[in-house]
């Protein structure tokens, strides 16, 4: 028997892609979907992930296909969508666009080289999956877009500007569909998450695990990182008929991180918006 919150949410039978599937948040999603009873097709770079997520899906029962290609590359990612036409009978529910990245570097040193990197790899290709999969939404008259953004797009990112800007650019392409697309019954909308701990993100934040738990109780009000539940949790709802009149927004599955916006909670202290007078003492020691 279906039960009440699988009705109210309307999953099951629904079609989706995830660009970025194979791995990280995007095997979340993928996974969850699935497990919802969500036909899913993923495409990834990483072929071993891909792989990996696929066995997972097949193994729990669910419906899969999967291929290994460049969400920058439009040929591919065009070939993508028209090789699930056939089982998707032409059409698509569900969107979820999860592919991006970054690396640290003062604006100032930057070059032009790694300002195309970042504007593709966080930008353009979302444009062409968004136009890819509007013809196939349009045939179902109620579709999701999800875009995966960044606590980054709504603050300043020092040594990352190039890939904050390019995520609020998402932020303002998505209000901007959001109205075009309305009449046509296709609802899209960003989830923008901070710190949940990804091999991409764990390369950038290293640490031993308890200095990691210290950083977390500080700079995250629920007082710890993120988990991939966090992050799936709110795709399903965007992706499902419980989000059915919402378009336009942004969840922040953050641990209140953008609502401290710069208000740290130290462990002596509590919460305080500068740093307390034995963290000062210490750097200033360390300074003699
Ligand atoms: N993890 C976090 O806390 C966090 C925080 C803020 C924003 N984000 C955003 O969430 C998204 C996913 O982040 P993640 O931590 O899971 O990263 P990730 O590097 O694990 O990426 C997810 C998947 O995308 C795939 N991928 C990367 N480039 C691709 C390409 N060009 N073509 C096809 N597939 C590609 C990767 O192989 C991986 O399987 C990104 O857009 C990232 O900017 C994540």
């Amino acid at each position: 028997m279906t039960s009440f919150l699988d009705q109210r949410a309307g999953l099951s039978g629904k079609r989706a892609i995830i660009i970025g599937g194979g791995g990280g948040l995007g095997q979340a999603c993928a996974i969850d979907l699935a497990r919802s009873g969500v036909r899913v097709s993923l495409c990834d770079l990483n072929e071993e992930s891909l792989h990996e997520t696929e066995g997972i899906i097949r193994d729990n029962g669910g419906e899969v296909s999967a291929s290994v290609l460049d969400a920058r590359d439009p040929d591919a990612l065009g070939s993508f969508f028209e090789s699930t036409d056939s089982a998707f009978d032409g059409g698509l529910d569900i969107l979820i666009n999860v592919v991006g990245g970054t690396f640290r570097q003062p604006f100032v040193d930057s070059n032009p080289r790694g300002w195309d990197a970042l504007i593709r790899t966080n930008f353009i290709w979302l444009l062409h999956a968004i136009q890819l999969a509007h013809p196939r939404m349009e045939r179902t008259g109620n579709a999701s877009i999800v875009n995966v953004t960044s606590i980054e797009a709504h603050r300043a990112a020092p040594g990352f500007a190039v890939y904050a800007a390019m995520k609020a650019a998402v932020t303002s392409l998505t209000r901007s569909l959001s109205l075009e697309m309305a009449p046509q019954g296709i609802r899209i909308n960003t989830i923008a998450p901070d710190y949940i701990p990804t091999p991409s993100l764990e390369a950038l934040a290293p640490g031993a695990p308890d200095e990691q738990d210290l950083r977390h109780q500080i700079s995250i009000p629920l007082g710890r990182a993120g988990s991939y539940n966090d992050f799936s949790g709110c795709a399903l709802f965007l992706a499902s008929d419980l989000s059915s009149f919402i378009t336009g927004m942004t969840l922040h599955p953050d641990g209140g991180a953008l609502a401290s916006s710069g208000w740290f909670n130290w462990p002596k202290e509590g919460y305080l918006n500068n740093p307390p007078a034995d963290v000062v003492n210490a750097l200033l020691g360390d300074a003699d």
